[in-house]
Parts: C-alpha cells; structure tokens; sequence
C-alpha cells in the first residue's frame, strides 16, 4: 500500500509554468523539451509545461533561462473579489506553508473585474490566514523579504490561477558573483543571448567589455554543460513536503556527469578598467572556470584579433547606468574597431541606448528586442566582412 501511495506521489504530473524574460521564451520552450518536459506551451514571458518531482528539480537546476518554476495549485473562475477570497480559503494550504514558516504573495493581473493586482493579493493573504485561524487558531505571518514560500497569483479576465514558487529566490542567482558594484547584467540575460547567437563553441569566443564576466561565465557553463545551479545550494522546493533528497541527488549526479570538463574552449574577455577586472577574476574564480577563461586588461577600441576568428558578445555602457564621456563616440569607434580589426567575426552586441548604438556604422544582420530590467534594449548582430 506503502509502496503504491510512493510511486503516485514520484509519477504524479504538475502543471508548471516557467518564467523569463521577453524574447526568451521560445530558447526557453527548447531547453524545457531537451530536458523531457511535456505539454510545452509558449506564453507571454514565461513557458508552461508539465512534469514529475524530478522534472521541478531538473528545469530548475537546469533551465538557464528560467527566473522562476511555478507549481500550478488551483485554477478557478472568480468574477469577483469575494469568491476569489472564497475559492482561495478553500485549497488546503497546510498542504502548503507550515504554521511556523513565511509566506508573501506576488501576482500578475490584467482583468477589467479586478483591477488592482494589490487588492486581488491583499483577498488571496487574508483567505490563506483566515484559513489557518479557523482550522489552528494560529496563522503564518508575511515576510516580502525572504518569505519562505511565495505564492503566485495569476489573473486574466476572470480566470485566476493560484501557483507556489518552486525555485525560492530567483533563478538568475547563480551565486558565483558576490561583486555587483559595476552594472552587470542579469545571468538568465546572458545566457539567452549566448543560445539565441548560432555560436558553435569551436572558435574564439570574446567579451571585448566584459565587466564583471557574466558573458563569459555564462558562455563557458553553456559549452561544458554545467548546469545553471552548480554553484547554488537553495531553491524553494527544498522546503515543500515532497522534497525527495534521493530524486534531487539523482537530478545533480546525472547532470554532473554530463560536464565536458576537458573540452578546448576559447573564451577570452577584456575591459579597460583595472578594477573590473580584479572582480571578473574573483567571479570566474568562484565559478571554477579560472582554467578556461583568460581575462585582460585592454581597451577594446582600435585592438585588434590578429589571426584568429570567432564571435563577439558584448554589452557595451549604456549612459544609463554606467556613464560614459562621450556615449555616440564610443559606440562609432567600436564599429571601426570592428572593422579595422576583427574582419571575419560576428558580433552581438546588447545595449539599451537606442540612439548610440546607430552609430556603430554597420548593417545589423539580426535584431533581438530583449529588456534589461525595465530598459528596452536591442541585441544586434553584425557580421564584418
Ligand atoms: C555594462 S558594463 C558590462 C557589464 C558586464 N556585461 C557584466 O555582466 O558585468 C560595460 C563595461 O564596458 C567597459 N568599457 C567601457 N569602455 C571600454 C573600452 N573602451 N574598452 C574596454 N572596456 C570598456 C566598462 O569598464 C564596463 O565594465
């Protein structure tokens, strides 16, 4: 009996959705099928899907462009805030949050019955305490910080979906880089880029600005199959009470074995500021790559590549964040670089300044509308002949 109750909790399917970034979600629906997740469908920023226990470990170890997997618990028809209150009081949430722990609800609202996302949230807390009052006279308390479970509300037009965060802090976490005092870019960003470029792993490989390094970490991990969470510990599905330490020690045992650890790769960054770059190299430190990452001091403009080809993926200053003298200048003399020096190579670069990045004086092949944070950017493409 035991033993059958066992094998329907481990094949048991859920209804997943994995969150990213705009202009991700079709690299992000490829890494999900690659993984073995079914039922695979393309929304706005985000990807839904289904799986077992082991595929909740798997897209959240794995997914390098996933920010979050959300466990779908209940989906209903609310056509008012009452009943979204009702329906919500009714779902076991012991099932879900201990008495003891913390709990914060986030949601997505775009509905003409309820219009204020922070009033449909303030109906889904007070259901779940109201709950735990009635059944244990106790309830758990809210923590928007470092809450202990987040619970996702989802609402369009009058269908509403309640999900539990399965990954706890953000995916994009990767915890190799403890540095953030320049403008880096979001690791999930960076690994998008390097999978929507056609970058084969067998020729160079440069960030000629590379920053803190997350490019060329993110490029590396990509061509040795490392997983996205080899250097986390935590995910929010270690708190839930299915977590199955033998499932998830079997997810990072076969996904460790599958690292090419002794793969040529030709992975090369530059920046000209000292400082950066003493924090680059504390990054690829502790990322484990020092041995496959050479990173130098060197201003990129009028350098050139002698004798060696590959791709560039760059995110240039903005002058938004990171303010430059003189913005348009910077990003004409990187064109000429580009064409004075690096004849034969493609190059991406990623920037949010829409006017400078005119300036480069080269045709883009492709353009890619990605946003960093809140800033619309532009990955381009150009091929220099
Ligand atoms: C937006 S940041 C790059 C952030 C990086 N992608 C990361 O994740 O940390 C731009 C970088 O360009 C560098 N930079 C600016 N002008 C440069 C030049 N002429 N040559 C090389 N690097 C330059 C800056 O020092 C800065 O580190």
């Amino acid at each position: 009996m035991e033993e059958r109750k066992k094998y329907k909790v481990l094949s048991e399917k859920f209804e997943l959705t994995a969150k990213t970034f705009h202009g991700l979600e079709k690299i992000l629906a490829s890494e999900l099928k690659k993984i073995g997740a079914t039922d695979i469908q393309i929304l706005k920023r985000a990807v839904s899907f289904k799986g077992d226990l082991k595929m909740i470990y798997k897209s959240n170890y794995l997914t390098r462009t996933a920010i979050s997997i959300l466990l779908k618990i209940d989906s209903f028809k609310a056509e008012s805030s009452d009943i979204l209150y009702e329906k919500t009081k009714k779902i076991d949430w012991d099932k879900y949050i201990k008495l003891e722990e913390t709990f914060v609800i986030n949601s997505t609202v775009h509905s003409k019955v309820h219009t204020h996302s922070h009033f449909a949230s303030l109906k889904v807390k007070d259901a779940i305490a109201d709950f735990f009052i009635e059944r244990f006279n106790k309830r758990p308390s809210i923590d928007t910080k470092t809450p202990d479970k987040k619970i996702h509300l989802h609402i369009k037009g009058d269908f509403c979906t309640i999900a539990i965060d399965t990954s706890g802090e953000s995916l994009f976490k990767r915890e190799y880089r403890r540095d953030t005092d320049i403008a880096p870019l979001n690791e999930v960003l960076a690994a998008g880029m390097i999978m929507l470029s056609d970058y084969k792993g067998i020729e160079y490989f440069y960030d000629p600005m590379c920053g803190s390094g997350t490019i060329l970490i993110e490029a590396a991990r990509i061509f040795m199959n490392i997983p996205a969470g080899y250097s986390r510990k935590k995910y929010g599905f270690m708190k839930f009470d299915n977590y199955d330490y033998r499932i998830w020690s079997t997810v990072k045992r076969e996904a460790e074995n599958e690292i090419k650890k002794d793969i040529d790769i030709k992975i090369i960054g530059t920046d000209i500021s000292e400082k950066v770059i003493v924090t680059a190299r504390r990054n690829i430190g502790n990322a484990r790559l020092r041995h496959h990452i050479k990173i130098e001091i060197k201003d990129f403009i009028s350098s050139r590549f002698e004798n060696k080809k590959g791709l560039i993926i760059t995110n240039p200053p903005y002058d938004i964040r990171l303010k430059s003298n003189n913005i348009n200048k910077l990003y004409k003399d990187m064109g000429d670089t580009l064409k004075h020096g690096f004849k034969g190579w493609s190059a991406y670069i990623f920037s949010g300044n829409l006017d400078a990045i005119k300036h480069i004086g080269l045709k883009p092949s492709k353009k890619v509308l990605l946003y960093n944070g809140k800033i619309e950017c532009k990955l381009l493409k150009y091929d220099v002949y």
